[in-house]
């Protein structure tokens, strides 16, 4: 007997999205060839660096936070998707316009171009409730616009979120703000260092934005106060780089005050503090989810809402491996569509997702933390994997992961001039 096959819809055409379709491709006897829709005229979503700030040629919000000159953090031994590498000639940390040629490779590679609808937003995704038990017959209108205004509605059986989460500025509140007589900017707007030469320049947060435009910063001959509420940073900064507590306030006279009371004048406050949470397109409440600036929640195995099980979130998490982490999630959701994992019911499914967060707040996360994955990624990509049945996670990925992120501790500025090679599902080797 024919089945009869599957209607994904996919929203965005950056990693995760590209990876949905392509598993989604190769599983031609349970799907339909997928929707993908994409806000933008091109792939890639972080990874398509725009020099513009703000607006498109079409009013619409630039997506990606790209800067000119950022290279990859992680190696590209440990970025690849598991199943499909870099170009071993090219060295380990990229700069992002290869990770953009990767992804290129990668739709060429599955015929994901002719699935990708480009230049078309999706204004709403709801669920259309056919029958009384709502789980196993929830569909789900999808509508999109295009450039010319053109608005569409379509069905399908099943959404993928895909649309990122690193678009959307999160500014905390800083008390008068408005006295602020310099410049005020956050690390989405920053493209390159240039601009900067010669100002004052405090950076708040510190994390992998802060501490990298940081560097940029005084190489190009700022003055950086990297302000921060971590603990004091212990490894070698570039001299010109001060650390502060963190800014709580602006002064009447334009100066900004430090936790610990000191008070400076600066050119730029840039706002290195991060992203935040946006679906324009959900309705949080009809969905049953709690959408903040820093979490959405109850997601089942970080993504998908008990009450909907046929609408899935990849790429939630943070502080993972993406691509690999993204690799996993796309197969699991497609082993849940197809079948082949049976879920619980929904009210198992609830509490699950309280046991975990419970876990993790008694391990000491915070609210806003409570999405940071670290050590529990390998056991969370191990557990997809032997649920849904697909080949796990090699471990050489979780041993240099360790060792880069070890390496990034100790030289913040050089540790992207190693170079890695993987030797076996287990080892690598740090290439002379
Ligand atoms: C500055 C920066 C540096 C990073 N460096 C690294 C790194 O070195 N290594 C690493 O592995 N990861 C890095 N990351 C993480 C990076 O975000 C992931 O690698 C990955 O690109 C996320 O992919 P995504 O598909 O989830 O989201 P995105 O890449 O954001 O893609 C989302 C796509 O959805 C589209 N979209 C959004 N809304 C809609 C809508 N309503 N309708 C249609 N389309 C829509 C967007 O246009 C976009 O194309 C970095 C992130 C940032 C911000
Ligand atoms: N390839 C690269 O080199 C590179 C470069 C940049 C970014 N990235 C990636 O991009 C993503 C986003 O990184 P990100 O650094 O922009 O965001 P982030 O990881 O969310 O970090 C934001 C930081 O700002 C801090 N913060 C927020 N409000 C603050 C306040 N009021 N006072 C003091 N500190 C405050 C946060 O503190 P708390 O921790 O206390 O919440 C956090 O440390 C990550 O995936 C990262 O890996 C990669
Ligand atoms: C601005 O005001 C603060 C107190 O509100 C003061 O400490 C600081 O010296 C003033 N700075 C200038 C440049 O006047």
């Amino acid at each position: 007997m024919k089945m009869v096959l599957q209607r994904v819809a996919v929203v965005g055409a950056g990693a995760a999205g590209l990876c949905a379709a392509r598993h989604i491709l190769s599983r031609p006897n349970s799907f339909a060839c997928p929707v993908v829709f994409e806000l933008t005229d091109n792939i890639g979503g972080t990874w398509c660096y725009v020099e513009r700030i703000g607006q498109d040629d079409h009013g619409r919000p630039i997506h990606s936070s790209m800067y000119r000159d950022l290279r990859t953090n992680l190696p590209k031994e440990v970025m690849a998707f598991p199943d499909f590498p870099f170009d071993p000639q090219l060295s380990s940390f990229l700069p992002h316009q290869e990770i953009q040629k990767y992804l290129k490779k990668y739709c060429h590679a599955h015929n994901i171009w002719p699935q990708i609808r480009f230049n078309t937003m999706v204004e709403k995704v709801k669920p259309v409730v056919l029958a009384k038990e709502v789980e196993k017959n929830t569909m789900w209108e999808v509508t999109s616009c295009d450039l010319s205004g053109h608005q569409k509605t379509e069905i399908f059986d099943s959404v993928f979120v895909c649309s990122g989460h690193y678009s959307e500025p999160y500014i905390p509140n800083v008390p008068g703000m408005k006295n602020f007589k310099g410049k005020l900017l956050h690390s989405h707007l920053y493209r390159y260092a240039e601009p900067f030469s010669g100002q004052s320049v405090v950076v708040l947060g510190a994390k992998a934005s802060g501490l990298d435009i940081s560097i940029e910063l005084v190489k190009a001959g700022a003055k950086v106060t990297l302000s921060h509420g971590r603990p004091r940073l212990t490894f070698p900064l570039p001299s010109g780089i001060r650390q502060s507590s963190p800014v709580v306030a602006i002064e009447d006279n334009g100066s900004i005050r430090f936790q610990d009371g000191s008070v400076d004048q600066a050119d730029t406050l840039m706002f290195c503090t991060g992203y935040k949470f946006r679906f324009p397109f959900l309705d949080a409440d009809q969905l049953g989810l709690k959408i903040q600036d820093h979490m959405v929640s109850p997601l089942y195995r970080y993504m998908m809402p008990p009450a909907f099980p046929s609408l899935f979130f990849i790429s939630i998490c943070k502080m993972i491996c993406p691509f690999p982490n993204f690799n996993c999630q796309v197969q699991f959701a497609l082993a849940v569509l197809d079948g082949s994992v049976s879920l619980p019911s929904r009210a198992e499914m609830e509490d699950d997702v309280h046991r975990v967060l419970r876990d993790k707040v008694d391990r000491g996360f915070q609210q806003r933390h409570l999405l940071d994955m670290f050590e529990d990624q390998w056991e969370y990509c191990d557990m997809l994997a032997r649920t849904a049945g697909f080949p796990p996670l090699p471990p050489v990925i979780q041993g240099l992961y360790k060792e880069v992120w070890r390496q990034r501790q100790v030289h913040p500025e050089n540790y992207r001039s190693h170079n890695y090679r993987l030797i076996s599902d287990s080892q690598w080797e740090l290439l002379k």
